[in-house]
């Protein structure tokens, strides 16, 4: 540090008035100190140099009481032998500093080594000289302690210890404000904590459905990739749920505290798309008013999503193949060389394969993306896990429009008959429409009829052949049952009947005075 007062004093001054003298400009020297800078630490460690060489009082040491435990620790000391004292704390009543902390009094010894309780735990003290623990007082409550030894005027030993009383009050100033930045920063620390687990939370396992044995493989996949840093290459039809997964891996993996930008690879031209994925320099081009990060600059320390990669030219496909390879690339219309640690998870709905073999898609680059691929498995080969989407989907649903919404079994019998090329957004949208089409909220199959995405069906396969147990359901209703044995009759109202130990009478009768619409096959 920097003195402010030109000839530090070393020597014991010949008064009581010279010491007075000496210990005001101490003190105005040291309350300079804890006014110019925040960090506590540094600004205790001239503190106690400045006591020590202006004020004669050395091996000087504030603790301060960790609220948590309630132990004192070591903040500074002032002593070149000090070695580690992080580990070093006293607990309350625990040795002399421990004692003015229980007691919240001074104490002044004349000679260290006379005391029984004298701890000597960082071994800097001179055991002949006198000691002087004073609290750092916080309005009622004790926050610390300031210890020193005297090393001149020991007759003014009293004199000496109101000196040192009057510089705890200055550090607790400090002390305070330190505590308070702490505490604050600590909220916001938690709090961004919170807001991350929520994101977190957005893409858990827990909101990707998913029971059919595809789906469970496919999340031991996640499980395992996200782990490391690899490529991972997400393929599947449309509406599969890549994008969920790519951010489900982002989240569950090292890299979660770090962005997740996303790239939608098919949405820009060429040239916005290169100035999009590695940023540009002010001027560059124009319209390019300031220099801008790119997403891969960006995505440092993160992972990066390129969606629908398969519709990149064959021009950025050679730059994107540098960027993966290397990690480096350069802004647009720049001449830096640039890194990032980048994580890159890339989807496709389109076959590669063909698109390598029609040379529209480089090799080299299927080789560098296909690293890790995951499939996404298509609605219509996992048809076992189309109630528990439809019923989360539609709770989705209905608390977007604050209501209640449900689904009857019928209706979801029915949404096992169709094939979804839209995959699960298909089913999403398909429930949206059925949502708004139904005023009391409860979706049945006529508004799923309604909602027009029942044109095409499947037959029922064997595996979904829902038979008897169906029908023996007790919690089914009249209507719902004998819509069940139709549908299992494949509408054959005999044959219906014939499941249902009715003549054929009786099923046209109850399908006549429970409204049942009857659908041809
Ligand atoms: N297993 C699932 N569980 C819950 N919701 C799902 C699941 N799969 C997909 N979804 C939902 O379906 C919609 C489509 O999913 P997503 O956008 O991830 O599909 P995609 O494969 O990226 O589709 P596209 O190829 O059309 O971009 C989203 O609203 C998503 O939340
Ligand atoms: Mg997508």
């Amino acid at each position: 540090m920097t003195p402010l007062m030109p000839n530090p004093v070393k020597s014991a001054p010949d008064s009581g008035a010279q010491l007075f003298k000496l210990e005001l400009d101490t003190l105005f020297q040291i309350s300079h100190i804890l006014s110019r800078s925040l960090d506590l630490q540094e600004t205790l460690q001239e503190v106690l140099e400045v006591l020590d060489e202006q004020a004669g009082m050395q091996r000087g040491m504030v603790t301060l009481l960790d609220p948590r435990s309630g132990e004192l620790l070591v903040s500074a000391v002032h002593d070149s032998r000090a070695g580690e004292y992080a580990q070093v704390r006293y607990q309350s009543g625990e040795g002399v500093l421990g004692q003015v902390l229980e007691l919240g009094e001074l104490i002044v010894l004349e000679r260290i080594s006379d005391e029984p309780r004298f701890l000597d735990r960082l071994g800097v003290y001179d055991r002949n000289l006198p000691f002087i623990g004073v609290p750092i007082r916080s309005g009622s409550d004790v926050v610390g302690v300031l210890a020193a030894q005297p090393h001149f005027n020991v007759r003014l030993l009293d004199e000496r210890a109101r000196f040192m009383e009057m510089v705890a009050n200055l550090i607790v100033q400090s002390v305070r404000l330190h505590n308070q930045v702490e505490r604050q920063r600590c909220n916001i620390r938690a709090e961004r904590n919170s807001s991350h687990r929520v994101v977190r939370g957005q893409y858990g396992f827990d909101k990707i459905i998913g029971d059919s044995p595809s789906m469970q493989q496919v999340f031991e996949l996640v499980h395992q990739v996200a782990k490391w840093d690899t490529t991972v290459l997400i393929r599947g039809e449309s509406g599969t749920g890549k994008e969920l997964i790519a951010n489900a891996i982002h989240y569950n993996s090292p890299r979660a505290e770090g962005p997740f930008i996303k790239l939608n690879c098919a949405a820009l031209p060429d040239n916005l798309l290169e100035s999009e994925l590695f940023g540009h320099e002010k001027g560059a081009f124009t319209g390019a008013i300031n220099q801008r990060k790119g997403r891969f600059e960006r995505a440092d320390r993160g992972s990066l999503f390129l969606d629908e990669i398969g519709e990149i030219s064959s021009v950025f496909q050679v730059k994107l193949l540098r960027v993966l390879q290397e990690g480096e690339f350069e802004r647009v219309g720049g001449m830096r060389t640039l890194k990032a640690n980048v994580r890159i998870v890339a989807a496709t709905n389109c076959d590669l394969e063909t698109e390598v073999e029609a040379g529209r898609f480089r090799e080299d680059l299927y080789y560098r993306l296909n690293v890790m691929p995951i499939y996404m498995p298509p609605l219509r080969e996992r048809l076992e896990d189309i109630s528990a989407l439809a019923r989360f989907l539609l709770d989705r649903l209905a608390a977007l429009q604050g209501r209640r919404l449900e689904i009857t079994e019928s209706a979801l019998r029915l949404l096992l008959r169709h094939d979804w090329p839209g995959n699960v957004r298909e089913l999403e949208n398909c429930l949206e429409r059925a949502a708004v089409m139904s005023e009391s909220g409860i979706i049945d199959r006529d508004v799923i009829y309604l909602s027009g995405v029942m044109e095409q069906q499947i037959p029922l396969k064997p595996a979904q052949n829902l038979g008897k147990t169906i029908l023996d359901d007790p919690d089914l209703d009249e209507r719902e049952r004998v819509i069940a044995a139709l549908e299992e009759a494949g509408w054959v109202q005999a044959r219906a009947a014939r499941l249902l130990d009715m003549t054929p009478r009786q099923i046209a009768y109850r399908i006549q005075t429970l409204n049942i619409k009857m659908r041809k096959i």
